[in-house]
């Protein structure tokens, strides 16, 4: 269980991940990631999730540099993930749009870079390209997003790499008990994305008197929770003061009847898009 914000997850190839991130799905480029990525750093975040489709990418690089400088840390102290867009799935265009979040990011390398949705029939050649700028050192670890038990075994019938993380939508309402078991089981490290349901959640009379128990928020309440069950987290948030509300989760433990109850929130509901059914 992590005792801070720092603390680390031992990924399946050796590399140390935070368990908790800030997300900047929706945080303008320019001035608001930058400011909300930078205020992350300076509280002590050390993850940052991006991906080419927020269109954020050289903001976060931009905020990352200087908050390196600002704070006094190496480069090696903060994780920052990736991920390549639907329509650049493919081999080679893979290995471009790599080498295009490298370079937005202005990073000397990426440590996560995922691929974002498991497209039909691209899947295992956009892997096969995530395999080899892995190999070439160009990042430390390559992982999925959005993926199915049955993505996965497809996946790891041919791969050579197994996926160090899978990212899904996992919240209280979604909780991806079988996927979360599954992904155990294969040395897989679960993130759950939209922890806070994209925000829906944090009027959920359960959440709010688990939280009261305490003195915390819903917020906090379900990121704990995440931790507590073995799921990476990574919040977005553009505002300073939930920023720092979202991580001040380490001072209390959830009890096994609280645990209990939040996992009997459970409706299998999305916020978000169905892995199985997308169009885009
Ligand atoms: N791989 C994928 O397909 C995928 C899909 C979706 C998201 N993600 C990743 O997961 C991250 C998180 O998911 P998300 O952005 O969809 O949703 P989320 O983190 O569940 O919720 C974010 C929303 O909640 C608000 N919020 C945050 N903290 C709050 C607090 N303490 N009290 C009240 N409101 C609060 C935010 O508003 P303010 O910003 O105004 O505070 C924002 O509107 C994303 O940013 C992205 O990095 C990945």
């Amino acid at each position: 269980m992590p005792k801070n914000l720092q603390d680390t997850v031992k990924l399946n190839n050796g590399v140390h991940m935070p368990w908790f991130g800030l997300g900047v799905y929706k945080a303008q480029e320019g001035d608001e990631v930058v400011s909300a990525v930078k205020a992350a750093i300076r509280a002590g975040y050390r993850s940052i999730d991006t991906a080419a489709a927020y269109n954020n990418e050289e903001g976060v690089g931009q905020a990352v540099r200087e908050a390196m400088e600002e704070n006094g840390l190496r480069r090696d102290q903060l994780f920052i993930t990736s991920k390549v867009w639907n329509s650049n799935q493919g081999y080679e265009t893979t290995l471009q749009a790599f080498e295009t979040s490298l370079n937005k990011l202005n990073l000397e390398y990426i440590d996560l870079f995922l691929v974002h949705w498991p497209v039909k029939g691209k899947y295992k050649e956009t892997w096969r390209a995530l395999e080899k700028v892995y190999k070439e050192g160009k990042v430390r670890a390559i992982g999925v997003s959005n993926f199915q038990i049955h993505h996965l075994e497809d996946l790891l019938s041919e791969a050579e790499v197994v996926p160090a993380v899978n990212q899904v939508e996992l919240h209280p309402q979604l909780t991806q008990k079988e996927l979360l078991t599954y992904c155990q089981g294969k040395g897989i490290q679960l993130e759950a994305w939209s922890p806070l349901g994209q925000g829906h959640l944090l009027k959920n009379d359960t959440l709010v008197s688990i939280g009261k128990k305490y003195g915390k928020t819903a917020a906090q309440v379900i990121l704990r929770w995440d931790l507590q069950v073995g799921v990476i987290t990574i919040p977005k948030s553009v505002n300073e003061g939930r920023i720092i509300e979202n991580a001040d989760i380490f001072d209390f433990e959830l009890s096994a009847e609280d645990i209990a109850a939040i996992d009997g929130l459970n409706q299998n509901k999305r916020f978000g898009s169905d892995p199985d059914n997308f169009n885009f």
